[in-house]
């Protein structure tokens, strides 16, 4: 290479900086190639009179409990955005804060967004990297940056198998050469395993509980399958016949039977993709099984439940939470084979 050419790379290196941002329901990470995971935050914003006052952490503890003049909100509902304002607002809090002064415009960013986004609202999440000042921004499918981020060879002629069971939405997909060839995406995730936690109390115990605590309850003792015989998990909300606080406690192998109907419906969605899929590419399939991402695949026994279900072998990765924005950073390196959209 002529020295000129490989000054002038370089340059090019120290003038721009790459980020990888997974934008989720429940958590926003941020990746930086040759430093890793930088920030891993819930999606959460607390605001007063229309400024943003927090996000992250900070303001998820206020949830349901902010006093009169502030609320906290979440930006994104079932995977999608449902208020750009506050999610740009909170992705340039975000990104502020690991780069501190870095200008924006010198920021080449790639954004991942669930298969299921429509094409308006994959624009508007690049109108508002450009509104921001970004210089470029690409956009990845969940899906893809999954099986990247997990080592898959994805632009090889090969079905791979994945499911990324995420707080808002669980988005099912066969990939091969670098794009998805079928897929389904269910408004239904994590966080509709705490919602039906907490009906079930309600219904059943007449027990009034917040979300954080079915999630937690979900965390330590919600088995997809096999619960253990003596575990149960100790439930603090308000009685609602004596209208008073109280205490409950639950067999793991009730909680188990609750959240069944939730995980019965992803499993059945899993199967009707499987059922779909090219004869080619299933031969694929069923040789190496599926692969499990995104913080559902966290949930106690989860992979024994869907390989039993669906009769295949089920690999849940190392890093459910990590390896998608792992993934979509690596996608920066190798655009030219994958043709994302981008501004
Ligand atoms: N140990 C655990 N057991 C069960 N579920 C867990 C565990 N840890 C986290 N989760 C769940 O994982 C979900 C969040 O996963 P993730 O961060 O992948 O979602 P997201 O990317 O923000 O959402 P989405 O992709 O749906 O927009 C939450 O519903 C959370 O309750
Ligand atoms: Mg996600």
């Amino acid at each position: 290479m002529p020295e000129q050419e490989q000054r002038q790379g370089l340059n090019l290196r120290f003038w721009r900086r790459d980020l990888a941002v997974d934008l989720g329901t429940a958590n926003t990470l941020i990746y930086i190639p040759r430093q890793g995971v930088v920030l891993q935050e819930p999606s959460v914003v607390a605001v007063r009179n229309g400024t943003l006052v927090a996000a992250g952490k900070k303001a998820h503890r206020m949830l349901g409990r902010t006093p009169a003049g502030i609320r906290a909100i979440k930006p994104l509902q079932g995977g999608v955005i449902a208020d750009y304002e506050l999610t740009r607002k909170m992705i340039e809090y975000f990104i502020g804060r690991v780069l501190k002064r870095f200008p924006f415009l010198r920021l080449r960013i790639i954004i991942t967004v669930p298969y299921g986004t429509t094409q308006v609202e994959r624009r508007a999440v690049l109108s508002a990297g450009k509104r921001s000042g970004i210089k470029e921004t690409y956009l990845i499918e969940e899906p893809i940056a999954a099986a990247i981020g997990s080592g898959l060879p994805v632009a090889e002629p090969r079905g791979i198998f994945v499911v990324n069971f995420g707080g808002g939405v669980t988005e099912i997909a066969v990939i091969s050469l670098g794009g998805i060839v079928l897929a389904r995406s269910l408004r239904q995730g994590g966080e509709t395993v705490d919602e039906t936690i907490q009906r079930y109390l309600l219904r059943r115990y007449r027990m009034e509980i917040g979300l954080s605590v079915a999630e937690e309850a979900k965390r330590k003792a919600g088995y997809a399958a096999d619960p253990p015989q003596k575990l149960s998990y100790i439930f603090r909300g308000i009685n609602l016949r004596r209208r008073l606080p109280d205490t409950l406690e639950i067999q793991a192998e009730e909680l188990s039977e609750a959240i069944a109907p939730v995980l019965s419906t992803i499993a059945g969605a899993v199967q009707g993709i499987f059922e779909k899929i090219p004869p080619q590419l299933a031969a694929d399939v069923m040789q190496d099984g599926l692969l499990l991402v995104g913080g559902g695949a966290l949930l106690p026994n989860i992979d024994l439940y869907l390989s039993r279900k669906i009769n295949l072998p089920v690999r849940r990765v190392e890093d459910p939470f990590t390896c998608v924005v792992r993934g979509a950073s690596m996608a920066l390196q190798y655009l030219e084979r994958l043709e994302l959209q981008h501004n």
